[in-house]
């Protein structure tokens, strides 16, 4: 049913990130479909919620966009295991951003489209820029108008079906009880593109500088923190140990 403020379509609603928009979406008097992989696991998860969210299959994310005036591209096949080669995960990646832009053009009633980039396409030079790119390329060509947001550092409680990739990335220290040293000798091993410290000069170094982003552009849009670093890590832990992650 659509509402006053119209009806929106969040990509992977069984996400991290995707799961709050959409919370939130509905919070704020908008009209929700999401598309998930699995259909029916999602609907057990929903089950006694209060929310009224549309659910539609990743294959038919035309139909769900269908008389939506925003979408939110939030879905992504990023591998946090790496099990498979990066070239593949980018075109995935690309597929699916396009195959949404797409479906976001032919619905005539898309009037914004919301991308989540990553901070790796600032910090390194990796295959996430290619995905950057193909996106800003079509949404200049065809005149859609295309946000990209760098969510660049996301922690804190979940309400999705699985414990997020990114939560159980940045608590590895608690996880696994695994050092920083550990941790970037098995990313170093695992992803040789990137430059990680090594195990050695991490020992070395009591600071390590990364390239700056600002959120001078948010910040001027109206956007407020709420919540910082403290609150960030307190509420993840505190959400972990009553789902016995922790
Ligand atoms: N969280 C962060 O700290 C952070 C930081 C920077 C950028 N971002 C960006 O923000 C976006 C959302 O991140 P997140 O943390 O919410 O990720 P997430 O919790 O891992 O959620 C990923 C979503 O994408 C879906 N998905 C995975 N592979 C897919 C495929 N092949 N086809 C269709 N859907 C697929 C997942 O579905 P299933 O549930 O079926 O697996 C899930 O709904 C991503 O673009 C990410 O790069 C996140």
């Amino acid at each position: 049913m659509a509402t006053e403020k119209g009806k929106v379509c969040v990509t992977g609603g069984t996400g991290f990130i995707g799961s709050w928009l959409i919370f939130r979406l509905l919070h704020r008097g908008y009209s929700v479909i999401t598309t998930v992989r699995s259909d029916p696991a999602y609907q057990e998860h929903q089950k006694g919620s209060k929310s009224s969210v549309q659910i539609s299959t990743t294959q038919k994310a035309e139909a769900a966009i269908e008389g939506c005036t925003g979408v939110f591209h939030v879905a992504t096949p990023v591998d946090f295991e790496g099990k498979e080669p990066v070239e593949i995960v980018t075109k995935r990646s690309i597929d699916g951003a396009l195959g949404i832009l797409k479906a976001c053009l032919n619905s005539k009633t898309v009037k914004r489209v919301v991308y989540t980039s990553s901070m790796s396409t600032v910090q390194f030079p990796s295959n996430m820029e290619d995905i950057d790119e193909a996106v800003l390329e079509f949404s200049e060509k065809n005149g859609l108008e295309v946000v990209t947001l760098i969510p660049s550092f996301v922690v804190g409680p979940f309400i999705c079906p699985k414990f997020p990739g990114s939560v159980r990335t940045t608590l590895a220290l608690l996880l696994d009880e695994m050092t920083l040293e550990s941790m970037a000798e098995f990313l170093s091993a695992k992803y040789p593109e990137f430059h990680i410290p090594s195990k050695d000069y991490l020992k070395e170094i009591t600071w390590y500088k990364i390239p700056s982003v600002t959120s001078k552009k948010l910040i001027d849009c109206g956007f407020k923190f709420e919540y910082g670093v403290e609150e960030m890590f307190r509420d993840a832990i505190q959400c972990c140990k009553e789902k016995d992650y922790l």
